[in-house]
């Protein structure tokens, strides 16, 4: 017997995929087929997948014409495939010509002609893409332009400031520049809003009541009776209010959360995060408004603290320290958050630097992540003897503003953004917020 096997993502699956099939189960009498992990997808840098796993497999299922249909899950798995299954075959399309000729080693390689007009990315750019507006005056508004070129599900098609002294790469885009914000408003499905965090109540209000759902940097507000408000209103409209945490939609740090909560280093008692980067002076125009340290970083820090612990603290206590360059604004913020039977700190500053470590601990063992933890790939998780701790790694694409943009599109499509930030822990970081300024301002 003639052992074949292919592999492929099969998003959306295809005439294409289907010939792709029927070709390679021709070339023997037994078809295996590998369908692509999730994760694989991501790590690999293919973020656009529309389907789930589960969703392509079934697809691939359907069509018949597979005898066996199996996970790929890892670099360097389909060696091990060809083994384990005793492989004679190894064939895909002829847009991979060349890349698996190592695989000659194992069993014959043969490359298949690709099936010409027709493909996963041409159909997923052919569902409409959320047409996204940007509001802010930061220099970070162009990251977030050049991350949203990776993402088909979104485009970025106006921007909206005030300000645009940091803005002048965008302006050479062929995007809408307007000072005006209902206008703006009138052209998109939704806006991304990087503005500063007192001006965010009315754009967000704004934009809920003209129908457009909203993606917004945290702190989303900075008073709890307006955050319950908006979400009131979003909820009315059928709208989408996602919190802008670009963390929280790494994979490394959704696996963290993960090992944390599956109990791998016991009970949780102390969260620890610091988030600081004098570079952020640079980052606003001369007419703009800087935002204080705990503004800036004051919900990235918080992120792990209530993901991990929850939002039942009792007691919030701060130490804070005002920027000489900036009066009215904080240089540095330790925050105390206390639990029943947990504690937490976070060290945020903008006027102050130091190490940007998390370290979670718990009663069994801890997890490190090495500054700067708030875009990192990688982290440990550590015991009494070093001979347990594990390393884990996690590739990570730009800087994660693309699988929040991602996930922005998703929860627009299945009015759903909850998934990777709940709305009590957008309220509590939004508490953090209005305890801060009932103390300082
Ligand atoms: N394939 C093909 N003809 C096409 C599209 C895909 O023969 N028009 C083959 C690929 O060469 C591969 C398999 O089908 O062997 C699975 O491909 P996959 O990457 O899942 O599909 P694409 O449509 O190429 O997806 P994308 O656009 O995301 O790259």
């Amino acid at each position: 017997m003639i052992k074949v096997i292919t592999y492929g993502t099969y998003d959306l699956l295809h005439y294409g995929h289907i010939r792709l099939l029927e070709r390679a189960k021709a070339l023997g009498d037994y078809l295996i087929v590998g369908v692509t992990a999730d994760d694989f997808d991501r790590q690999r840098g293919k973020i656009n997948v529309q389907q789930t796993l589960e969703e392509r497999v079934a697809a691939v299922k359907e069509t018949g014409i597979a005898d066996k249909i199996i996970i790929e899950e890892y670099e360097g798995q389909k060696i091990d495939d060809i083994k384990r299954y005793g492989v004679d075959i190894f064939t895909v399309g002829s847009d991979w010509e060349g890349y698996f000729d190592y695989l000659n080693e194992y069993c014959k390689v043969v490359y298949l002609p690709r099936t010409q007009g027709v493909s996963s990315s041409e159909l997923r750019a052919k569902k409409s893409s959320v047409k996204i507006g940007m509001v802010g005056y930061s220099s970070f508004l162009n990251k977030v332009y050049r991350e949203s070129k990776f993402v088909n599900a979104v485009d970025v098609t106006s921007i909206c400031s005030s300000d645009f002294t940091k803005l002048e790469d965008i302006r050479k885009e062929t995007l809408q520049c307007t000072d005006n914000y209902s206008a703006m408003l009138d052209n998109v499905d939704a806006v991304y809003i990087h503005s500063h965090p007192t001006l965010h109540y009315d754009e967000i209000h704004k934009a809920l009541e003209a129908g457009k759902h909203v993606l917004c940097e945290s702190p989303v507000v900075l008073l709890k009776k307006q955050y319950d408000e908006l979400l009131q209103l979003a909820g009315k409209k059928n709208l989408i209010l996602m919190e802008a945490i670009r963390t929280a939609y790494m994979l490394a740090y959704s696996r963290l959360l993960l090992i944390v909560k599956s109990g791998k280093i016991g009970k949780v008692v102390s969260v620890d995060a610091t988030c600081t980067s004098l570079s952020t002076y640079g980052n606003f125009g001369e007419n703009s408004k800087k935002w204080g340290s705990l503004e800036d970083w004051g919900p990235t820090a918080l992120l792990p603290v209530f993901q991990i612990l929850g939002t039942g603290y009792t007691e919030v206590d701060f130490f804070s320290i005002e920027d000489n360059k900036y009066p009215g604004t904080d240089a540095f913020t330790k925050v105390n958050v206390s639990y029943p039977d947990a504690t937490a700190t976070i060290k945020v500053g903008t006027g102050v630097k130091s190490e940007g470590e998390l370290i979670v601990s718990g009663t069994k063992g801890y997890i490190y992540v090495p500054a700067p933890w708030w875009k990192t790939d990688y982290f440990e998780v550590r015991y009494e003897q070093p001979e347990d701790n594990k390393r884990q790694f996690y590739q990570l694409e730009g800087d994660g503003i693309r699988y929040e943009l991602v996930e922005f599109a998703h929860a627009i499509q299945n009015s759903d953004a909850e998934f990777y930030i709940n709305r009590n822990v957008t309220r509590a970081i939004v508490d953090v917020m209005e305890r801060f300024k009932n103390r300082y301002c």
